[in-house]
């Protein structure tokens, strides 16, 4: 299994490409089975989590080529010869999840396996099977899996979602477009991921109004096209880069960086000490004077601040003046970063949804271990500005969502290096 070796202290300087978004391209790869026509994405990621989504799609009867060292993704599901989405590959991504409505709309029938549990809570599918319902779906659930019907195909609905879920969300967009009749989801998410899903459904054909709203309108039509998408930058990759240069000077400047993306998360950013400006190709971080201060921050969903950059803001934080605390609203149990940084000298309170952070002058490398993909990042971010030398095992979580950090970083004058065991 492989580490990350940091050793901590270089002031970083230069311009990181950031690639298109993990979250994004996991949601529009299915959206292939909902046409026999090809589908292409560009700018898509080169991460473990889309060779996952591809060994489903794959295994489902879709075609997915991978072109230009993986930035293309080609697919097409002419025939779905598969109707069973298998536990063995559902239970290690949880997006997997997302195949059950493109296969209702198609087929009328799918069989997906439970996700299972995860090691940021327990994260259930309840919402993604109640928007099926009120499509006209039945459901049983059976020896781990979901068996979904629709005989006669999925009937437009009107669905209030009881709280905001991304795949949820999601799920039922993409199964209304083909939907008899008008589906209006109401409290849908807003992310920049569904807005992205919902323009790349409709140069297919779909009929949908409202993305990036909280209530989304979908016509259903007969059936989709194919088309080619460029998924949309990922905010997650973007914001955890930016606290690089945040964390340990210097100033780096993010290649495809929108602060529409991340406007809460730049407010906190400015409140902190840094500073964030627009460029032509994209946006240039620096801090504005000496330490970072002490700031609050609320996870929430879309255009709140992320949960996905909670962990990483928490590294800034370590070495903040004064106490921050952090709030944690969208997962249970997701501060699992918080011992390790305490490791590496961190001073940090868990009291079930919160975290007080008392700031220190400095951290300390230790040996730590990653326990999910952003915890992972978080604690190569605060290696990064840490007294010594930092060994992060268990990366296989970071190669999930972040590609080639080690050259990221590194060329921008990190030291970091990973070390195969
Ligand atoms: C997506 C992102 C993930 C991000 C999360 C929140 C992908 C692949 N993953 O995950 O990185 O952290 O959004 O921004 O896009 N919930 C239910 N029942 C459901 C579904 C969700 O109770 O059926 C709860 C969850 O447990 C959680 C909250 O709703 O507390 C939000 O989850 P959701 O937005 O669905 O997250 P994901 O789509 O799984």
């Amino acid at each position: 299994m492989d580490s990350i070796l940091v050793r901590g202290g270089a002031e970083l300087n230069g311009v990181i490409p950031i690639a298109g978004a993990k979250n994004a391209c996991l949601a529009l790869m299915p959206a292939t089975l909902l046409s026999d026509e090809p589908l292409t994405l560009t700018n898509a990621p080169r991460l473990s989590d889309i060779k996952t989504m591809t060994q489903l799609l794959q295994s489902l009867g879709a075609e997915v080529t991978s072109l230009q060292d993986g930035k293309v993704l080609a697919m097409s599901s002419h025939d779905l010869s598969n109707l069973t989405a298998d536990y063995d590959i559902v239970r290690k991504m949880r997006a997997s999840f997302l195949v059950l409505g493109p296969m209702l709309a198609r087929a009328g029938r799918a069989v997906v396996s439970l996700p299972g549990g995860c090691a940021i809570g327990a994260r259930p599918v309840d919402l993604h099977l109640k928007a099926m319902e009120a499509l006209g779906a039945t459901l049983e659930l059976r020896d781990g899996y979901v068996y979904a019907e629709a005989k006669g195909g999925l009937k437009g609905a009107v669905f209030d979602f009881p709280l905001v879920s991304v795949g949820a969300t999601e799920n039922a967009l993409m199964a209304a477009t083909l939907a008899k009749g008008t589906t209006e989801l109401r409290n849908a998410a807003r992310e920049p991921e569904i807005v992205d899903l919902a323009r790349c459904l409709r140069k297919m054909g779909a009929r949908i109004e409202g993305e990036g709203t909280s209530t989304i309108t979908i016509e259903g039509v007969d059936r989709l096209t194919g088309t080619t998408h460029p998924v949309v930058t990922d905010r997650i990759e973007l914001g955890t880069y930016m606290l690089a240069p945040a964390i340990c000077g210097g100033e780096v400047e993010f290649l495809g960086g929108r602060i529409d993306l991340v406007g809460a998360f730049c407010e906190k950013l400015d409140a902190a000490g840094i500073s964030v400006s627009e460029t032509e190709r994209g946006l240039k971080v620096k801090r504005k004077n000496g330490r970072v201060n002490a700031v609050d921050v609320i996870t929430a969903p879309f255009p709140g601040f992320p949960t996905d950059l909670q962990a990483q803001m928490m590294a800034l934080l370590c070495t903040a003046e004064g106490v921050s605390v952090l709030e944690e609203r969208i997962f249970e149990n997701r501060f699992m970063h918080a011992p390790e940084l305490i490791r590496m000298g961190a001073k940090i309170d868990v009291h079930g949804g919160q975290a007080t952070v008392t700031g220190v002058e400095k951290l300390r490398g230790a040996r730590v271990m990653a326990t999910d993909l952003r915890a992972s990042v978080s604690l190569i971010l605060a290696a990064l500005a840490a007294e010594g030398e930092t060994v992060v095992s268990r990366v296989y979580h970071l190669d999930r969502g972040y590609e080639r950090v080690e050259e990221k970083l590194g060329a921008c004058g990190a030291s970091i290096e990973r070390v195969s065991s």
